[in-house]
């Protein structure tokens, strides 16, 4: 019998309450967003602000279906205790479970953090055999459960093939349903070309992460403007392939050597941009997904590879015909082989 949906459940007072300023302020219906891995670092960077809107609106009341593991809920609850006190206004309530087929319940956005991260020395896919039956479970509890229209967002790692899983899992749903998450490495990749050409990250436009979010990722600048400015006009070839593209590649590592933990913050921000693009649209710009490939750029169909999008109207789509190199070329066959191997090697849960 799990534990669970005790103590904070989506008490109709809240819920009640939540419709009346609903009325008054002309708010949205409340929306159900569900966290996995909710007492975890990074849901702890993340929780707080979708609660606060910054994921969905400041319009939109959210009910957050909490899922953990049965021994970590009640470090859970503590965590949903520091949600209550911060009486956000857009909470409309608060579950807290240990059992999928709760947490996935009618839900219309799924945040998939809940899986080991990797230590010191280890690579992303050392992760797929801790972590890869996580995904085939909460896939399947997911197209039991959740709303037709459900917006999934893996993060757990290695991300592009749990996701796979993940959608692989739920037969009844479009794959296109199920992203996975590269948005932290398209952030860094914006974030250190702006430093090298002494921009701001803001006027950094068309970053493009190719394929895996492991190390064999493309981090690509070709298509890349800088206050309209191409890119490749202003910081040469050497330090793209020396520097910043290994750098990107290796900064999840770097994170946990200096941290001792992974990232989590910029994960949770990551995750909350890869959401609020996707739900609320990109306004026209680029943006990187790990989607379900549909033969875009030669990749093969079916693997869920990152590649250029555009947001809009609740959906994304592949960015189409933008010219490839190469060099470029290389390099996005490296990361899709890399994931066609990862693929190969859990194929039993697929
Ligand atoms: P963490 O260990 O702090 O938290 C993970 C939580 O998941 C724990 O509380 C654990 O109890 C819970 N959990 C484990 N199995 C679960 C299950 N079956 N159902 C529900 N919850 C479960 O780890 P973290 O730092 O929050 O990282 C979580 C994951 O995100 C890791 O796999 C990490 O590598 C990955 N990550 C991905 C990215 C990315 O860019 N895609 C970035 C950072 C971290
Ligand atoms: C990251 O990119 O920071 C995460 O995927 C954590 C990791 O293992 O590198």
């Amino acid at each position: 019998m799990p534990k669970g949906i005790e103590g904070s459940n989506p008490s109709l007072t809240a819920i009640n309450s939540v419709n009346q300023r609903k009325q008054a302020t002309h708010m949205k219906e409340p929306v159900r967003v569900t966290v996995t891995g909710a007492a975890g670092q990074i849901s702890y960077a993340l929780l707080f602000r979708i609660a606060a809107g910054e994921m969905l609106g400041k319009d939109q009341p959210v009910i957050l279906q909490l899922l953990e593991i049965t021994p970590a809920l009640d470090a859970l609850a503590g965590t949903v205790m520091e949600i209550e006190d911060c009486a956000f206004p857009l909470v409309a309530g608060i579950e807290q479970t240990d059992d999928p087929d709760t947490a996935f319940g009618g839900a219309d956005y799924c945040l998939l953090v809940g899986a080991r991260p990797r230590g010191p020395g280890m690579e992303r896919k050392d992760l797929l055999k801790a972590n890869a039956k996580i995904f085939s479970a909460q896939g399947a509890a997911i197209d039991r459960q959740a709303s037709r229209g459900v917006k999934v967002l893996v993060v757990g790692n290695p991300a592009n093939t749990n996701c796979l899983i993940a959608s692989r899992n739920a037969p009844n749903l479009d794959p296109s349903r199920f992203t996975a998450m590269t948005r932290l490495d398209h952030n860094r990749a914006v974030a250190m070309l702006a430093a090298q050409t002494g921009s701001h990250s803001t006027v950094v436009d068309g970053m493009i992460i190719w394929g895996n979010h492991s190390a064999t990722q493309y981090p690509d600048i070709h298509h890349c403007r800088i206050d309209s400015r191409p890119a490749v006009e202003l910081v040469e070839h050497e330090w793209v392939e020396r520097r910043f593209i290994p750098e990107v590649q290796q900064r999840g590592a770097a994170i946990i050597k200096a941290r001792g933990l992974s990232s989590a913050a910029s994960a949770a921000n990551a995750a909350i941009a890869h959401m609020r693009d996707w739900a609320l649209g990109s306004a026209g710009r680029i943006v990187s997904m790990g989607v379900c490939g549909d033969g875009s750029y030669g990749i093969e169909k079916g693997l869920v590879y990152s590649f250029p999008v555009i947001c809009e109207n609740g959906g994304y789509r592949i960015v189409q015909d933008l010219a490839i190199n190469d060099f470029s070329r290389a390099m996005m066959t490296a990361t899709e082989n890399e994931l066609r191997q990862e693929r190969d090697d859990i194929a039993d849960l697929l």
